[in-house]
Parts: structure tokens; sequence; C-alpha cells
């Protein structure tokens, strides 16, 4: 205790005080004494109580009133009863309204009294230790509700940013993909210019319109990509569709060379989910296995397959790529783990894709059994 704590000794009986303030002198305690019940309420609303040893029988305010006061000064107080009758009605008193102990008068032995004193200040200390340890655990309690509430918020924004950062990369291919049709579409129009033969203007007007969808398309598969999750709805998402979508997005944005993607979706296999998420995990899944195969030159094909058991939907992004050495495969789903070249991949891909997966208390799994490839497996529960 790095205060000193105050004690204070209550009786009419001026011998008593005396002895009292005899032994508690060389205490640890700060002492005052007082002579009657008053002076003992005013001494502790001036100075404040730690412990209070009173005459139960005071002339002015009896001694179960000083104890009330004292409590409600501090409410971990302890106190002292001096009572002159040993009774068991005082014993039960005393213990009824918590007093830590009583003596008896005549006070033949003092060093009773110091060990009784001695014993409520250790008791004391511990309550004021408790209850110092349980104010730090709430506060640290309060903290840590906090730190969960950012951690979720901060997930929703990572999610969202990597999806950003990730059409940064998109675009760059997906430019390349629209610049075909487009200069298409300008050569047309300049030939129509030139044109007086109704038929072949009408042939390359049609064209025009066909080049035209095929950017339109581009376009409406990008914008509901980059789309925020959190504005969006769950809804009943077939994974034909997000998967044909997702491949669509990879084949126009990454160079894959003489890469084959396949997707094996059984029909009517759905999960409730937001569009754009599920879409995510796939283009993730997808990119990388395209990505992986290419740069190592080893591998041609991969495929995406998926269909339902019951009460829960599966899938596999299989490839025959390089693997993934054992010893790496517990790395993979670590926000920033990457083997790319700086600049070239972020390492989120992989952590996005477990966040979305589990969010939706689905699982997901990678192996590459003797570097014959890499599987992604993952699977969601389907919920009604
Ligand atoms: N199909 C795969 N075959 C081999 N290695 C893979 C495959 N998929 C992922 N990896 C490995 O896992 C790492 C982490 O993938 P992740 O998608 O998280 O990040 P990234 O692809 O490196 O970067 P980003 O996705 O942010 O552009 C990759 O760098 C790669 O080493
Ligand atoms: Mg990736």
């Amino acid at each position: 205790m790095s205060q000193q704590k105050h004690l204070v000794i209550v009786d009419d009986e001026p011998v008593i005080l005396q002895i009292l303030s005899a032994v508690f002198e060389d205490g640890p305690w700060r002492v005052t004494t007082c002579a009657s019940g008053q002076q003992a309420l005013d001494v502790m609303d001036a100075q404040g109580v730690d412990l209070l040893i009173t005459d139960k029988n005071l002339p002015d305010v009896s001694g179960l009133q000083l104890l009330e006061h004292c409590r409600a000064q501090n409410d971990l107080s302890e106190v002292i009863i001096i009572t002159g009758y040993a009774s068991l009605e005082t014993a039960l008193n005393a213990l009824e309204l918590d007093a830590f102990d009583y003596v008896l008068k005549p006070l033949n032995n003092v060093f009773d009294i110091k060990r009784k004193v001695q014993r409520a200040s250790e008791k004391q200390d511990y309550a004021m230790e408790n209850r110092r340890l349980i104010a730090e655990l709430s506060e640290k309690n309060a903290a840590l509700e906090q730190a969960l509430a950012d951690t979720r918020q901060l997930q929703q924004e990572l999610i969202q940013s990597e999806k950003l950062a990730g059409i940064g990369t998109l675009a760059a291919g997906i430019a390349h993909e629209v610049s075909s049709p487009l200069f298409g579409i300008m050569g047309l129009a300049e030939a129509i210019l030139d044109e007086d033969d109704a038929s072949v203007v009408d042939g390359h007007a049609r064209d025009i319109v066909d080049y035209s969808a095929t950017i339109r398309d581009i376009v409406v598969e990008l914008s509901s990509y980059s789309r925020a999750a959190a504005s969006e709805y769950l809804t009943t998402v077939e994974l034909s569709k997000v998967v044909d979508d997702a491949v669509r997005l990879v084949e126009r944005s990454v160079d894959r060379g003489d890469v084959t993607i396949t997707t094996d979706v059984a029909p009517e296999t759905y999960v409730n989910a937001r569009t754009s998420e599920v879409q995510q995990v796939f283009v993730n899944l997808v990119k990388n296995a395209v990505e992986a195969l290419v740069e190592s030159g080893t591998g041609s094909s991969v495929r995406v397959l998926a269909g339902r058991t019951e009460g829960s939907v599966w899938a596999k992004v299989v490839d025959d790529g390089p693997g993934i050495e054992a010893d790496k495969l517990d790395l993979v789903f670590d926000p920033f783990y990457t083997t790319k070249a700086p600049g070239k991949g972020t390492g989120l891909g992989l952590n996005i894709v477990y966040r979305i997966i589990t969010k939706y208390r689905g699982s997901v799994q990678v192996e590459s059994p003797g570097g014959q490839g890499t599987t992604f497996s993952l699977q969601l529960p389907v919920e009604h």
C-alpha cells in the first residue's frame, strides 16, 4: 500500500484510548483517537477512514452507527467493535453488520487486538487488489471489444480495397480486351462514311452493334465486380453463372498463353451470399492458378468444379501447375504472403478468399501432393 492507511479509534474511556494509541503508535498506520462518537463522525468525514476500532456503547452515537457511517465513507473499510459484554447477541450483532471482529473489555491482551487489526488490514489489501484487478480486467475487456469491432470494420474495408487493387491489374488486361472491338468499331464507322452501298452499310452497322455489345458486357462484368459488398444484399447466387463470370474476367485480364480453363459446375448449385464476394473468391483462385502455370511454364489446365451435397456446396479449383511446397502450404492464406515479384502481387488474394469463405461459415483448404499441381477446395453451408 503506497498511501498510509487511516486507523480511527473511538472510545469514551480515556484510559482505553491511551492504551490503544500506545499499541498502534509504532504500527504502519496513521492513527487518530476520538473520545466521542460525534468527533469520530467528523474525523471520518474530514479525513476518510480505512480501519475503525470503536466502542459499541458510546454515550452520543452508537458504535453500530459509526460502523455504518464508516462503511458509507469507504466500502472497503474494516471495523473492529470493542464491547463490554461477551454475549452471543453482541457477537451476532457485530457479524450481522459485517464487522471484521470484536474484542472484549477489559483489554487484557492488547497484542490480540493488534493481530486482529493486522488481519483486518490484510483482508482490506486483498479486497482493494481484487477491485483493482477487476477494474483492469473490465478496462481490458472494453479495449478488446473495441479492437474486435475495429478489426471487423477493417476486414470489410480490406476486402473492398483488395478488390479495388485487383481491379487495377484486371483493368490493364481489360483495356486490351476492350481495345480490339473498339478499333473494329472505329474502322467500320470510317468505312461507312465512304460507303454508298446500303447493304454494306447495313452489314457494318450490325457488326458495330455486336462489337458494342462485347464492350458493354466487359464493362458490366467489371462494375459488378467492383461493387462494395456491404451495400449489396445477400441473394441466392447461382454458382455456374458466377464461376463463368469469374473465368471470363480472368481470361480477359490475364495473359494466359496456352493455358485452358474449363468449368464443370452442377446445375442448380446455389449459395446464399453476395454475388460480388463469391465472384471475388473464384477470380482470385483462378487467377492464381493461371499465373502459377504461366510463370513456371509447367502445366496447361485449370479446372473449376462445383456441386452440392446434403446441406452444403463444394467447389474445387484444380491445376496441373508447379504445385506448392509442403512447408509453404500453411502460409498461403496469410496476408501479404506472396512469391511474386515486387509490384506483381500483394499477397492478399488468398487471405481475402479465406475471409470471405469463413464469413459465410464455410471452409477452404489447399492441397498439393508431391508438387503435382494444386487443388483449392471450398465448402459452403447452404442455409435457408
Ligand atoms: N494455384 C497455385 N499454384 C501455385 N502457387 C500458388 C497457387 N495459388 C497461390 N499460390 C501461391 O500462394 C501465394 C499467395 O497467393 P495470393 O493470391 O494470396 O497472393 P498473390 O497471388 O501472390 O498476390 P495477389 O493475389 O494479391 O495479386 C502466391 O504468391 C503463390 O506463391
Ligand atoms: Mg493472387
